[in-house]
């Protein structure tokens, strides 16, 4: 007999003896108590009336410090649920390990920075290994929000304003969490999240209300959903916006006809923390039974934390509110997630030995690549071995922020902070820290001003309106400028911010975001050219925080004054000029790197050809001309010049990162077909047109470098 077989009469078997109450009990998520409730939550789990838990206590956003994941309590309640639960069936252990474990990796919207998303799958990898061996079984992550809007303080857990990053940010993730197999050790379960448009709450207001449109949705925000379940992904979370006045965790639209039958997802949802309940508040349900009726009949399949579906459920279904093949179709798959998961053979966590010491290597190289160089004037950048430092900002001594939020599990007290780093590179004689910037003369040669934003300033529930540096940062750069020498500024920052009267104070600029445990380090490194900058931005930094939403991939107005992004002038605004302070997709080198004309072996092609899967060759050469080597980011956009719907001025289709030696040139080459041309009309349908389509490859989304190809 074939295994899926095996699989699905045992599902038929065990959950032909199982009662509706035991049946809820699967579809419930129920969060880890403290030590005062925990017999309370065993005898609710040997009753059968838990599926799932959830590894922390309280909507902590990943900030609240929770101790130490205790391996033996999970592997006690396990057994409890494998000996003495009615059908032995396993627990499933769900956390948010979003951007590392032990060790802290980069944030999520720096490690799309870094453009290397082996590295990033190998990194999850290492996640994973960490966190399966602390008894989880299931991620809570990729995030898979696309924003365009920084003042959201989550834009910082997902991969910023472009489909095609997010696609790939998907793939990497969740093949790095899965591995090879999911029964394999150190395999854990990715969680797809959260569908469906909940980075678009308005004003960037956390949990408000997002308006999509359908062509908005299938081109923007579905890619890498789409990605993420192509790659395997048999989780999703259900997200806690509304959309277009649809509560996500009640819409059948959505989580039915979008994401199963359209997307072809056929794994199980699990809500977001609450937000059953949350269906009462949303205007949609008028108590808990309404809202599981809605809930569970729209497609949410477990029930994360607020027990509506253990407490209402089995009388909705006397009722006749919710069907019991409803209910039947909701156990069963996450059992086939638990089954897949290996868990009925190998229920429990054993320790296995873990090299830390190599983790941290991975977290610093990814750091170093998510870090992106934004400004170096005079290339004061790198530092030279023999300069004498003077080094301010508070930011220079902190630690926990710099793992940025959801980071449950970094140790703090093993996270070197920038001072330290600094002094592994200097000695004594050559570095001064002074915190304040208070002494007015000093014979260094360059002041480096160490930023750091707080880490409760983002992640969860952390929207900000003022996406800017602090008073107190403002204070310390102006005292730093009075002292006359080059300015050099390392961000420790989490989200992107408004770069207008805060980029003009320094030669230099690192941004090296909230890039985990090794950052310090990997920052220290660049700083004195150790190690190449070659972060490109995966998010637009605008010039005020009043210009948002503002992201590359915009359409085109009818009137001039608004051409793309704002670049031309007089912009859009009477009073301020709204080009990006740094575009998307950009970022500096130490080096210069000139690109040549775009060459396309075909000019004109025909649709069918394309249809049929002809591929066309763009190429381009590009050449190291500046003084040292360097680690260039090609990309190729593409415009669809004319189509029955207007569409994106630039739209990101493929990069290519290469190494340059000083004085060496390359020949880049891409291979274009009906992925990179057609697009999804309103009804979802993949659409290609006959028309012009401009190919640009440069070094960001601005570059004018291009070829035109039709399609005939
Ligand atoms: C967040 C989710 C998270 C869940 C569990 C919610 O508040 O929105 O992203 O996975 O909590 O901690």
């Amino acid at each position: 007999m074939d295994m899926k077989k095996k699989s699905e009469d045992f599902i038929d078997q065990v959950l032909s003896e199982m009662t509706l109450r035991e049946k809820f009990g699967q579809l419930t998520q129920l969060e880890t108590v403290r030590a005062e409730q925990e017999e309370e939550l065993k005898e609710k789990v040997r009753r059968g009336e838990v599926g799932s838990i959830l590894m922390s206590v309280g909507a902590t956003a990943g900030n609240t410090p929770q101790g130490d994941i205790n391996t033996d309590f999970y592997n006690e309640l396990q057994k409890i649920a494998v000996e003495e639960s009615p059908h032995g069936i396993p627990l499933l252990f769900g956390r948010d390990v979003i951007h590392g474990h032990r060790t802290v990796y980069p944030i999520p919207l720096a490690m799309a920075a870094s453009f290397d998303f082996d590295l990033i799958r190998n990194c999850y990898r290492e996640i994973a290994e960490e966190a399966a061996n602390d008894s989880v079984h299931w991620s809570f992550a990729p995030m898979l929000d696309l924003s365009r809007d920084p003042r959201w303080g989550r834009i910082i857990e997902g991969y910023g304003e472009d489909p095609f990053v997010g696609s790939q940010m998907a793939k990497a993730v969740v093949e790095g969490l899965q591995g090879n197999a999911l029964d394999e050790v150190g395999s854990v379960l990715a969680c797809a999240k959260h569908f469906v448009g909940y980075g678009a709450a308005e004003g960037g207001r956390d949990y408000c209300h997002a308006e999509i449109s359908d062509y908005g949705l299938y081109n923007y925000y579905l890619p890498a959903f789409r990605e993420a379940i192509r790659a395997g992904a048999l989780t999703v979370m259900s997200s806690f916006n509304d959309l277009n006045g649809e509560p996500i965790s009640a819409s059948r639209y959505y989580l039915t006809e979008i994401l199963r039958d359209y997307l072809g997802f056929n794994g199980f949802v699990v809500s977001d923390y609450a937000a059953v309940h949350q269906l009462i508040r949303n205007g949609v349900a008028k108590d808990d039974r309404e809202a599981t009726e809605l809930a569970l009949n729209a497609g949410v399949d477990m029930d994360m934390w607020d027990s509506c579906y253990i407490n209402e459920g089995e009388r909705a279904v006397r009722e006749g509110r919710i069907s019991v093949e409803t209910v039947d179709r909701a156990v069963k798959k996450i059992l086939r997630v638990k089954l897949a998961k290996g868990l009925f053979t190998s229920p429990y966590c054993e320790k296995k030995p873990i090299d830390y010491a190599s983790h941290r290597e991975s977290a610093k190289a990814l750091a170093a690549k998510s870090a992106v160089l934004l400004k170096n004037e005079g290339d004061v950048l790198p530092l030279n071995r023999s300069a004498k430092v003077l080094l301010v900002g508070e930011g220079a001594t902190e630690r926990r922020s710099l793992h940025g939020s959801w980071a449950l599990d970094g140790k703090v007290d093993e996270t070197p902070n920038f001072y330290e780093a600094m002094q592994e590179k200097l000695p004594i004689n050559q570095l001064h820290y002074d915190k304040n910037c208070e002494s007015n003369i000093t014979d260094a040669d360059v002041v480096v001003v160490a930023l750091c934003e707080d880490h409760y300033s983002s992640g969860e529930n952390a929207s900000i309106s003022h996406i800017s540096i602090t008073d107190y940062e403002k204070f310390i750069l102006k005292r730093a400028k009075v002292l006359g020498k080059k300015l050099v500024g390392v961000f420790f920052y989490g989200r992107p911010i408004a770069m207008q009267g805060v980029a003009e104070y320094f030669d230099a600029i690192l941004y090296a975001w909230h890039g985990g445990c090794e950052v310090a380090r990997a920052a220290a490194d660049l700083l004195f050219g150790d190690c190449l900058p070659c972060g490109r931005l995966p998010v637009t930094f605008p010039r005020r925080a009043t210009h948002l939403p503002l992201y590359y991939n915009c359409y085109s107005s009818g009137h001039e004054v608004n051409s793309y992004y704002g670049e031309c002038l007089p912009g859009c605004y009477r009073d301020s000029h709204a080009s990006p302070y740094y575009p998307f997709g950009y970022g500096l080198s130490y080096s210069s790197i000139r690109y040549g004309s775009v060459l396309c072996d075909r000019a004109e092609l025909s649709v069918s050809e394309i249809q049929a899967g002809k591929r066309f060759c763009v190429s381009v050469e590009v050449e190291n001309v500046g003084m040292r080597d360097a680690e260039e980011t090609v990309q190729l956009y593409i415009c669809d010049k004319v189509a029955k719907i207007s569409r994106p001025l630039r739209e990101l289709k493929s990069f290519r990162k290469i190494f340059l030696k000083k004085g060496e040139a390359v020949a880049v080459s891409f291979e274009l077909g009906i992925n990179d041309l057609g697009y999804y009309n309103k009804k979802g349908e993949f659409t290609l047109e006959a028309g012009d389509f401009d190919v640009f490859i440069g070094e960001n989304c601005l570059t004018k470098n291009k070829v035109t190809v039709s399609l005939k």
